[in-house]
């Protein structure tokens, strides 16, 4: 398979758009301000995002807001033909599948779980097409890697003949005072079946050490946020750092919600406040320029933002993914 100039992507369970953000290069301002200059250069090909797919009316007009060009199906990706795959002719594939089925949370009940049908549906078109895609980068909750779901993935990757690499990383390893440890996928098609070796990589070849960034590197200082009352701090296990950390907690979909297991709040001269939207987005290495409706709240931003991924790992994955 040979040189290519252009990469044509779908962009599969698409959210907010934090693989797009990661495809075009972005989201790195925060990282590439502090501490990791040079080693977040971008993506050298051009890549253009022709479809994107989720069946969330929220996540939708965040979506749009920030990627207005794209075109954007909220369609439920389980009614998706091969054939109607196949005329999109995309050479690459993202998609953030749920991870409810592979979480205590979601029952673990992997692949028996009916939010894996659309998933299932998505993999054995591409057994089924004449112009499957040439790369896939898939990414969901490490518990995924030892489920049966996994093998499901593995199983038709090979027998339609794609290589695959597996990592588990984690923003704090590149110097994001966050942690997010996620599972990894990246696939490239080969001529015909490939053997499986598993592996699963816990770092990215020729990327070195990265200098730790500081929570106060993400902050903005011009936003009305209330502070916890002290009762709720006292009676609970609240996960609380402060502005020189080089951490805190991974942030999830019901931050703010529940005080415990959903995400670091920050400790100031005032009191322990959660973190904003915007600072929530910064630590996940989204630009400057990710913004949303007025319509949608803080809650919403939350959720939203819960769901999605760190731009920055996403993009230097990506990255060698697509080195061709
Ligand atoms: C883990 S989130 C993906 C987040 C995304 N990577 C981002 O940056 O925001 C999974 C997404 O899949 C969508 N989804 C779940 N089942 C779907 C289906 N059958 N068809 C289309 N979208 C679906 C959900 O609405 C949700 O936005």
């Amino acid at each position: 398979m040979g040189e290519v100039s252009q990469i044509n992507a779908i962009e599969f369970y698409c959210g907010i758009g934090g693989t797009h953000f990661a495809l075009k290069g972005k989201g790195v301002e925060y990282t590439l301000t502090h501490a990791l200059s040079s080693v977040f250069p971008g993506l050298s090909k051009p890549i253009n995002v022709i479809a994107a797919f989720d069946i969330n009316t929220t996540t939708n007009s965040i979506y749009k807001c920030n990627f207005p060009a794209t075109k954007l199906y909220q369609n439920n990706i389980q009614g998706l033909s091969a054939a109607s795959l196949d005329k999109f002719d995309a050479q690459l594939w993202t998609m953030s599948p749920p991870c409810q089925p592979f979480t205590l949370k979601g029952n673990l009940k992997g692949k028996e779980d009916r939010r894996c049908d659309s998933f299932k549906a998505l993999l054995a078109s591409l057994d089924e097409m004449k112009r499957a895609p040439r790369w896939i980068f898939i990414e969901n909750v490490s518990n995924f890697y030892s489920t049966s779901m996994h093998s499901i993935l593995i199983e038709t990757l090979n027998s339609v003949g794609y290589e695959i690499e597996e990592y588990i990383l984690s923003p704090v390893q590149f110097g994001i005072p966050n942690s997010r440890p996620r599972y990894y996928l990246m696939a490239s098609r080969k001529e015909g079946r490939v053997e499986y070796h598993s592996h699963l990589y816990h770092s990215i070849e020729g990327v070195g050490e990265f200098e730790a960034s500081k929570i106060e590197d993400y902050l903005s200082n011009n936003e009305e946020i209330e502070y916890l009352p002290s009762v709720k701090i006292e009676q609970n296990n609240i996960s609380i750092v402060e502005s020189s950390a080089i951490t805190s907690s991974c942030f999830t979909k019901s931050y703010t919600q529940y005080l415990v297991g959903c995400g670091s709040y920050l400790r100031d001269s005032k009191g322990i406040r959660p973190f904003s939207p915007r600072e929530v987005a910064s630590l996940m290495s989204f630009p400057y320029s990710f913004s949303w409706p007025e319509h949608i709240t803080h809650k919403q931003v939350y959720r939203a933002l819960g769901n999605s991924v760190n731009v920055a790992v996403v993009s230097k994955l990506l990255e060698r993914l697509l080195q061709v």
